[in-house]
């Protein structure tokens, strides 16, 4: 296939367009390296076309999916509380963004738009484990803003007859994800803390919970969902997590020993925006996607610490 990865350069695309380029199918990736870098494409530049813009411009957005089966829209303004700062950046990028992304690729008879949702759309829904049937009920400005995603996708394979998956993606970790910016994810935050010898800050008692999901099965159900019949994908929304769930005290004492360290955690105030408890049912991705999750929690977290490791010890790589 002819694939788009907007949002190539960031951490989940990244791993995308390097699973799409080992099968052998032919990528583009648009990307406008605010978030992501052109470090995480190293190896691949030679081996796809990159189109350098912002999913803010239709006319960017319309140049990179011409000529494209599918597109695996992963272009992404992340963090709870960077929107909780600033909504109306959240709501340019992700929501208007994604207006772009899909308005382009309706423009240029793309086949499938695979949409990178997120599982913050359930927000203050109290009901565990997450299922689809669930009303959505976003906190935080970033999850109005996936959940908006979300409906255009809807909307537009109702309306335009553009065929669209949402993945509704569960706490995702893996290798290449930053660990350094204030609005890093908080597996990478920890990992990199505890292998500088620092605490890290847990938010609140850590006895919130999170489904995480090493990124090798999310880059699995990219690719299901862009092969899926579209009789049962079509205007879907659907979970994409290893179904389970564990507390931040929990986390926190596996990385602890993965890292080798015996650093006690600082504790704060909860975080304003922040779900209490995240975990989902993933039946619905097994059944219309064929979905399994591979990679288990604890293996995902090895090969972090590993990769985080290294780089620690080659400080031209950091
Ligand atoms: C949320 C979404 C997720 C989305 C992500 C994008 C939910 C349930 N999940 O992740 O689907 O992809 O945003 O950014 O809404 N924490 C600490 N110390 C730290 C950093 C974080 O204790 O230094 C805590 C947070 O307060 C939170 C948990 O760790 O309780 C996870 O935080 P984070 O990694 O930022 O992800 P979510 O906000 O849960």
């Amino acid at each position: 296939m002819r694939a788009l990865v907007t949002g190539g350069g960031g951490f989940i695309g990244s791993h995308i367009v390097e699973r799409l380029l080992a099968e052998g199918h032919e990528v583009r990736v648009l990307d406008n390296f605010a978030t992501g870098r052109r470090e995480n494409l190293v190896d691949l530049l030679g081996d796809l076309e990159l189109v350098e813009g912002d999913i803010q411009s239709y006319e960017r957005a319309h140049a990179a999916v011409r000529g494209c089966d599918v597109v695996f829209h992963q272009a992404a303004l992340p963090s709870v509380p960077r929107s909780v700062q600033d909504p109306l950046t959240s709501n340019a990028v992700n929501v208007i963004g994604t207006l772009n992304v899909l308005l382009a690729a309706r423009d240029s008879g793309v086949g499938r738009v695979v949409y990178a949702s997120s599982s913050s759309v359930y927000g203050a829904n109290p009901t565990m484990p997450k299922h689809e049937a669930l009303p959505t009920l976003p906190i935080s400005p970033y999850a109005v803003a996936k959940l908006a995603g979300e409906s255009y996708c809807r909307s537009f394979s109702e309306v335009y007859g553009l065929e669209t998956v949402a993945l509704r993606y569960f706490n995702v970790f893996g290798r290449r994800q930053d660990p350094l910016s204030q609005y890093s994810a908080v597996i990478p935050r920890f990992i990199a803390m505890l292998l500088r010898g620092e605490a890290p800050t847990i938010f609140g008692d850590g006895e919130q919970s999170r489904d995480f999901t090493p990124v090798e099965n999310v880059v699995d159900a990219n690719l299901l969902a862009a092969s899926a019949p579209a009789d049962l994908v079509n205007g879907l929304a659907c979970n994409v997590a290893l179904g389970q769930q564990a507390t931040l005290n929990e986390l926190y004492g596996a990385i602890r020993e993965l890292v080798g360290t015996k650093l006690e955690p600082l504790y704060a105030e909860p975080r304003t925006g922040d779900v209490k408890h995240s975990s989902a049912d993933i039946s619905l991705a097994r059944e219309r996607l064929g979905f399994e999750p591979s990679v288990p929690v604890g293996e995902g977290l090895r090969r972090c610490v590993e990769y985080y490791a290294q780089r620690a010890s080659a400080p031209q790589l950091r």
